[in-house]
Parts: C-alpha cells; structure tokens; sequence
C-alpha cells in the first residue's frame, strides 16, 4: 500500500540519513530495575539529554581542572609562578549572595575547608550572610509569604528564606568592635585595608568553622567582593562611619591581586554560580591571561536581553576571557539542586588525592 502512496510524501517522510558517527553517544537514561545506585544514575545524566546531559559535562569540565590541578609542576617552572599560584590549575570559584544565604554555604565551605579552590569571589550578601548565620539562624518559609506581614514581624525574605532581622541586630553588635579596631590600626599602623583584607579579618574574628571564611582565613584562600557595602555589612559600615569616620577601603590593591591570580597562574578553572557581579569578575580576571582553560557555568539567566548574567560561554572567548580551544559548559539550573551533585561528583570523588599533600604540609 506505501508504494501506492505520493512520490513526493514519501520522500518527505521517509528521507534517508547520513551515518552519525561511531563514537557519538546514545540516549538512554538510568533503569530503575537496577534499584537506587546515586552514583549511577548521575553518571547516566551524560546521555539522559537536556541540561542532565549538561550537567554530566559540566562534571567532565571540573574532573578536567582537578587533573590539572593535581599535575607537578617542574621546578624551574614553579619558580616562575607566585607561590600562590604553584599548583598546575588555579580553580576561581564565583557565587551569588543567595546561595550563601542557602544550603549551598556548606558545600562550599567544605570546598575551601579542604583547599581545593584557590579563589573565591562572592558579592555582599555572599559574605556577611556567613557571619550572620554563625549568630542566628535562617529558616524555611515559602515564596508567597506576605511582605507586608514579614515586614510588620520584622521578618525578611530571600526566596522561600526567612531571616529574623534580629540577626541583622546582632551582626551590627559583633562586627562595629571590629571595625572599630580596624580604623585604629588604619591610623596608627598605616595598614591599607581592602574588601579581600577585611573579609580575611572577619574570617579570623568569626573564629567558627562552620563558617566558610573562617576556614578561607585559615588557608589563606583570598575572597574579593568588589561591591562589598551593597548589603548588610554597606548598611554597617555607613553607621559606623558616622560613629568612628575615616575607614577606606582600597579596591585598587583588590583587583591588582585578584588579577595577579590569573596572570600567573599555569592554567586556570572558573566555576561560577549565577551571574551578575561574580561571573564578570571572575571572567574579567581571566582576560588578563587571554581566556581561562576550562570553564562551568550554573545559572537561569538567558542571553536574549543582551546581560551578562545571562550569555553564554562564547561571548566570553570572543571577548578572550575564554580560551579559544577550550570546552567550556553551562548548565541552565538553579544551583541549589546542581551544585551539591557536581561537587559530589567531582571533588568529593578526588578527595583524597586533593588532599592527601596538604595533609602532609
Ligand atoms: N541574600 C542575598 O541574596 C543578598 C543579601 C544582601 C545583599 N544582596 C545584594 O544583592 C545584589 C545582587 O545579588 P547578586 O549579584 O549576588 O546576584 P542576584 O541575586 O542578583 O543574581 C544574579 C543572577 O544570577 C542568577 N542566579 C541567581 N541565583 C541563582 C541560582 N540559585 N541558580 C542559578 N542561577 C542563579 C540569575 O540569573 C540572576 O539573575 C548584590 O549586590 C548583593 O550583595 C543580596
């Protein structure tokens, strides 16, 4: 009966394909007859197709920054090198304020804990929602709690979070003895304090290891946030400033460093958690040594306004921020979800060879 059908349908229909190459990989997603393997099925997200597939590439990207990373560098080689930068893959980790707002802050003090990125950039939230945790809790609520309610409670919502602003109170009790401190040693030692200085001070202050700039204190990983009185903390040093005058904050010496970083570094990695403020800064430092190697993005933004949160990783290799022969992913998520999969799938997985020479030191 389909002979007797039109010529032209059938063509139509019934084209014929070109080979696909041999080694392109199959569709196929996890089978649940084989019972709940974690490890298995985030493996089978690679040909599951979608942003699962692009998260099983982003997890290749990352495995390919620890390898680099964990490559000798030859002698003469590392004397070349800042000895910050003595390690074969200098790995930037970028993320928006929220997530430290979120569950995501433990997952990335554990990253720092254990020393396997090198530097971090976040933006005010970012910072001062660690301390602020450390003095009060945040708690679940839901998106369609009403404002005018919270606010009457004294209540503040991110998302589906709520923070007692009675935490905020507290923040303004620990930090103005510090800043305090810092104006004196301003004046009297001549130090010249940075936003990367200042949150190395509060990380010495905070002096709590669920904390994730504790622990970046105690392994020296410098955290930049060149926007760092858009917060709470802006909020903290405005009043201080009408009580003690006189503290600067030099963000010269800030992009100096942060830049320092990428231009000696042997390769780098950014992994960057939305956009904004983070993803440019991270990206930008990358300009400096002509493109990073290897690069994962976690973010919803969408590039149809033109915004830099939302572009893709190729407009920055057209902009050399990127290197022009690397493979870089991005994954449209929502971080909360990804990101602990793709640490668990990556550095967690090389813990012990990430770790194991830093035991030793
Ligand atoms: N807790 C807070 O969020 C908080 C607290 C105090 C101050 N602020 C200030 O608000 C300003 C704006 O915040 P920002 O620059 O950190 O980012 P943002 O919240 O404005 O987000 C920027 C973009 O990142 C992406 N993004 C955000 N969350 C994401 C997620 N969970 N998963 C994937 N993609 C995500 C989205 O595309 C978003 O448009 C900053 O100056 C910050 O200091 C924020």
């Amino acid at each position: 009966m389909a002979e007797n059908a039109p010529s032209v349908a059938r063509a139509a229909v019934l084209k014929e394909s070109v080979a696909l190459p041999d080694d392109m990989l199959r569709i196929k997603g996890y089978d649940f007859n084989q019972g709940v393997d974690y490890k298995a099925l985030l493996e089978s997200f690679l040909t599951t197709g979608f942003q699962a597939s692009s998260f099983g590439l982003a997890v290749q990207e990352i495995n390919k920054m620890i390898e680099k990373r964990l490559e000798p560098m030859e002698e003469e080689q590392a004397e070349g090198y800042e000895s910050e930068c003595r390690t074969g893959c200098t790995i930037f980790l970028g993320y928006t304020s929220n997530l430290i707002s979120s569950g995501i802050r433990e997952t990335i003090r554990y990253l720092v804990q254990h020393k396997m990125v090198d530097v971090v950039v976040s933006t005010a939230g970012g910072i001062e929602e660690d301390f602020i945790k450390c003095l009060g809790s945040t708690y679940l609520g839901d998106f369609n709690l009403s404002g005018k309610e919270l606010r009457q409670s004294g209540i503040n919502r991110i998302g589906n979070l709520l923070v007692p602003n009675e935490n905020y109170c507290k923040f303004e009790d620990w930090v103005t003895p510090i800043l305090d401190q810092m104006v004196l040693e301003q004046q009297t030692e001549g130090t010249r304090w940075t936003p990367s200085k200042l949150i190395h001070r509060l990380g010495k202050e905070i002096n709590n290891p669920e904390s994730v700039y504790y622990w970046c204190y105690k392994n020296d990983i410098p955290v930049f946030s060149p926007a760092l009185t858009d917060g709470s903390l802006g909020d903290m040093i405005y009043f201080h400033s009408y009580k003690t005058p006189g503290l600067v904050l030099d963000i010269v010496e800030d992009i100096r460093r942060l830049n320092s970083k990428a231009v000696f570094a042997k390769h780098t990695g950014m992994i960057v958690l939305g956009g904004g403020v983070v993803k440019h800064h991270v990206a930008n430092a990358n300009l400096m040594r002509n493109g990073a190697d290897f690069a994962v993005f976690v973010n919803t933004g969408q590039e149809f306004d033109g915004s830099d949160s939302g572009a893709r990783p190729d407009e920055a290799v057209s902009w050399g921020k990127i290197r022009m022969d690397a493979k870089p992913i991005k994954v449209y998520a929502d971080a909360t979800i990804v990101f602990p999969l793709l640490v668990a799938e990556t550095f967690v997985r090389n813990a012990s060879r990430l770790t194991s020479e830093k035991k030793s030191e």
